[in-house]
C-alpha cells in the first residue's frame, strides 16, 4: 500500500503547486513571496488564500485549510491520498510504483466493482421476467417511463431469499465476495442469503461510472423504506451521492437535493437532470464538499412534512460551510418534488424554482409558523427572531427587502424593523470584533487547531513543540542541537511525529520542506502545520530559542510525571489503608 517517499518526494517536486493551484483560483502576485487567491474552500471576497512558491504550500488565513500540492489535490479533488497522488503522477506523467500487496488491494477492489456491476445488469434483467413482475408493476405506478429505467439502470431484487447468491455462485463467486460487496449477509447456519428482496433496485454509480453500490426500495409502504449498501471497500455513504454521476453533466447551474430516490429520479424525468439524493445518511460535509466541486448553487427540495422542514434546516448548516449558495423550495399543497411533479407538472417546478424562496426567506416562514401572530405576544416573538435572522445576513439589499415583509406579516411600521435590525447588526458585529480581539490576545487558545481533533492537551506546552519545529524546519542544522529531546515528551502526539520525521531526515542530510514533511500527516494535521510555519520566528537566537522551548518542554512532562508519580502514590495508599482496615 505505502507508496516510498522517494517517490512523493519527486511528485512533488514536479507538480509545481503555483501551477496546480492556478488551475482551480486565480492567482495574484502580491507584495512578498506569496501569492494570493479567492480561498476555494469556503466562500470569501477578498483574498485571504496564499500559496508559496518557495515553500511550495498553500494556506488559506480566512478558513485555516493548507498543507502541500497533494493535500489541495486530496481537498478540492475529494480524493483520498492514494488518489491524489494517482491524480498528480499522471499530470507529471509519472508511473506509479506498484508492489505486490498493492495490486492485490487493486485486483481485491476491482473484482467488487466487476461482481457489483453484474448484479446490477442482473436485476436490471429481472425486469423481464417474472420474478421482477412485482417491481415492474410498482414502476409503472409510480409512472416511471422505460427510457428512466434505462437511464438509471433500475431493477428488480426477487422475492427470494437466495436468488442473487445462488445467481452469482453458479458463476464462481464466493459468498465472502458477495458479503464483502454487500449483496449478502452470512445466515445462522453459515451459508450467505440475499440483502436485497423484493425491492426496486436503484444502482448507486460513482463519478467514474463504478456501481459502488445499490439503493432497494420497498414495493409500496413498509419499513425500512430503503436498504442501502453498508460502507465497502468500494463504497463510503457519506462520500457519495444517489444521481450524482448524471446530475454533475447538468447543464444547470445547481443541484437539487431531494430526499427519496423515486423523487430524484422522477425529477430527472422531468427534465431536472441535476437531482441528488443522500443516501439515506442525513447529508454530510463531505457530501457537500463534494457538490461544491461541481457547482456553487443547491436548491433543497426535501419533503415538506416536518421531518423533511427540520432536515432542510440542518442541511442549510452543512451546505453553507461548504461554500455552497443555498436555497429552499417551498412546496405548498405536495409532499414531495415526485408529488408535485404528478399534480402540477415540470413548468410548475421550473416556475417554484426560479422563484424559490432563498433561506433568509424560509427561515423566516419558519420562525413565523412558530408563533400566534393574532396574539401581541406572538407577534412580538417572531419579531425578535426575525430581526435577529435578518441581522446575520450580510447581504444589505437583502436586509432590508426583508424588513419590509417581517413588517407586513407583523404590522409594525418599515421603519421600526429596519431600525431594529440595523441596531441588532451592530451588535452583533461588535461582539464578533469583540470575540476576535479576545482571541488574539489569548494565545493559547488562538494556538488550538482549527481541527477539534487535534486539540492540545497542554497549549502551553505545544507552543514550545510547535517552536521546536519552526525552528528546525527553518534551519535543519539545529537538528544537532536537540540534545536527548524525544518525542515522547511531546504533549501534542501529532507534533511529536512531526518532529521524529524532520529529526530523522535532517540527521541523514535529507530536505525537511515543509511539502515533504505534510506528506506523512493527515489534512487537518497538515493544515495546522502550515499555520504554524506561518507564524514568524526569530531566527537571530535560534539555539537560545531552542534552550527555552525545550526546558517548557522538560517542565511540562516533569509536571505530569509529578502528577502520574502523586496519583500512583495515593493509590498504594488507599490500597494500605484497606489492606490494614
Ligand atoms: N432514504 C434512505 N435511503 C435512500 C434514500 C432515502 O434511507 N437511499 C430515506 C431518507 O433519509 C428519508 C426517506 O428515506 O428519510 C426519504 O423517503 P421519501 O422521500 O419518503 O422516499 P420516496 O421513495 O420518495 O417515497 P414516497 O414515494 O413515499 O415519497
Ligand atoms: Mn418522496
Amino acid at each position: 500500500m505505502a507508496i516510498p517517499d522517494s517517490f512523493i518526494e519527486e511528485l512533488i517536486a514536479r507538480s509545481d503547486i503555483v501551477d496546480v493551484v492556478s488551475e482551480y483560483v486565480k492567482l495574484t502576485k502580491r507584495s512578498g513571496a506569496n501569492q494570493f487567491g479567492l480561498c476555494p474552500f469556503h466562500s470569501e471576497k477578498t483574498p485571504s488564500f496564499s500559496v508559496s512558491p518557495d515553500k511550495q504550500i498553500y494556506h488559506c488565513f480566512g478558513c485555516g485549510k493548507g498543507g502541500n500540492v497533494i493535500g489541495f489535490i486530496m481537498e478540492i479533488e475529494n480524493l483520498s491520498f492514494r488518489d491524489a497522488v494517482e491524480f498528480l503522477a499522471r499530470r507529471a506523467h509519472m508511473e506509479l510504483p506498484e508492489d505486490g500487496e498493492d495490486k492485490e488491494v487493486r485486483n481485491h477492489r476491482a473484482r467488487i466493482l466487476e461482481l457489483n456491476r453484474l448484479a446490477a445488469r442482473w436485476f436490471y434483467d429481472n425486469l423481464s421476467k417474472p420474478a421482477g413482475g412485482a417491481a415492474l408493476e410498482y414502476i409503472g405506478k409510480r409512472r416511471l417511463t422505460k427510457k428512466t429505467v434505462t437511464a438509471f439502470g433500475l431493477g428488480a431484487a426477487p422475492d427470494d431469499w437466495y436468488a442473487l447468491t445462488n445467481e452469482m455462485r453458479s458463476r464462481g463467486w464466493s459468498d465472502a465476495e458477495l458479503i464483502e460487496a454487500g449483496l449478502a449477509k452470512k445466515g445462522r447456519n453459515g451459508g450467505a442469503y440475499d440483502v436485497f428482496r423484493n425491492r426496486l433496485m436503484f444502482p448507486v454509480i460513482d463519478v467514474r461510472g463504478n456501481v459502488v453500490a445499490f439503493s432497494g426500495r420497498i414495493l409500496g409502504e413498509g419499513e425500512p423504506k430503503y436498504l442501502n449498501t453498508p460502507d465497502t471497500p468500494v463504497f463510503q455513504k457519506s462520500r457519495n451521492l444517489f444521481a450524482l454521476n448524471l446530475a454533475k453533466r447538468s447543464k444547470r447551474d445547481m443541484f437539487i437535493l431531494a430526499e427519496g430516490n423515486v423523487d430524484v429520479v422522477m425529477l430527472h424525468q422531468a427534465g431536472f437532470d441535476c437531482a441528488v439524493a443522500s443516501l439515506g445518511t442525513s447529508l454530510t460535509a463531505e457530501q457537500a464538499r463534494l457538490m461544491r466541486t461541481y457547482k456553487e448553487k443547491v436548491v433543497v427540495a426535501y419533503d415538506s412534512d416536518g421531518a423533511g422542514l427540520k432536515a432542510a434546516q440542518r442541511a442549510i448548516g452543512i451546505l453553507e460551510p461548504a461554500g455552497l449558495q443555498v436555497r429552499v423550495l417551498r412546496m405548498e399543497g405536495a409532499k414531495d418534488p415526485d408529488e408535485f411533479i404528478k399534480a402540477r407538472g415540470p413548468d410548475a417546478f421550473q416556475a417554484l424554482l426560479e422563484q424559490s424562496a432563498n433561506h433568509v426567506e424560509y427561515r423566516i416562514l419558519t420562525a413565523k409558523a412558530k408563533y400566534d401572530m393574532d396574539t401581541d405576544d406572538g407577534r412580538l416573538g417572531f419579531l425578535r427572531e426575525a430581526t435577529d435572522i435578518l441581522a446575520g445576513n450580510p447581504n444589505r439589499v437583502e436586509r432590508e427587502l426583508y424588513a419590509g415583509r417581517v413588517a407586513q406579516m407583523t404590522g409594525v411600521s418599515r421603519e421600526a424593523v429596519a431600525t431594529e435590525v440595523a441596531r441588532a447588526a451592530r451588535i452583533r458585529a461588535a461582539a464578533e470584533k469583540k470575540r476576535r480581539a479576545h482571541q488574539a490576545a489569548r494565545p493559547e487558545t488562538a494556538v488550538q487547531p482549527v481541527d477539534r481533533g487535534l486539540r492540545y492537551d497542554n497549549p502551553s506546552s505545544a507552543r514550545a513543540e510547535e517552536g521546536v519545529i519552526r525552528l528546525l524546519m527553518a534551519d535543519p542544522e539545529l537538528a544537532g542541537a536537540v540534545g536527548d529531546l524525544q518525542s515522547s515528551e511531546f504533549t501534542a502526539p501529532f507534533l511529536g511525529r512531526v518532529y521524529d520525521r524532520i529529526l530523522e531526515r535532517a540527521r541523514t542530510h535529507r530536505e525537511v520542506g515543509p511539502a515533504v514533511i505534510a506528506a506523512a500527516l493527515e489534512p487537518g494535521e497538515a493544515a495546522q502545520l502550515m499555520s504554524i510555519l506561518e507564524t514568524p520566528q526569530e531566527m537571530s537566537a535560534s539555539r537560545e530559542a531552542l534552550r527555552d522551548y525545550i526546558e517548557k518542554i522538560r517542565a511540562a512532562a516533569m509536571g505530569k510525571k509529578t502528577d502520574e508519580d502523586l496519583a500512583a502514590a495515593f493509590e498504594q495508599l488507599k490500597k494500605k489503608k484497606g489492606n490494614g482496615g
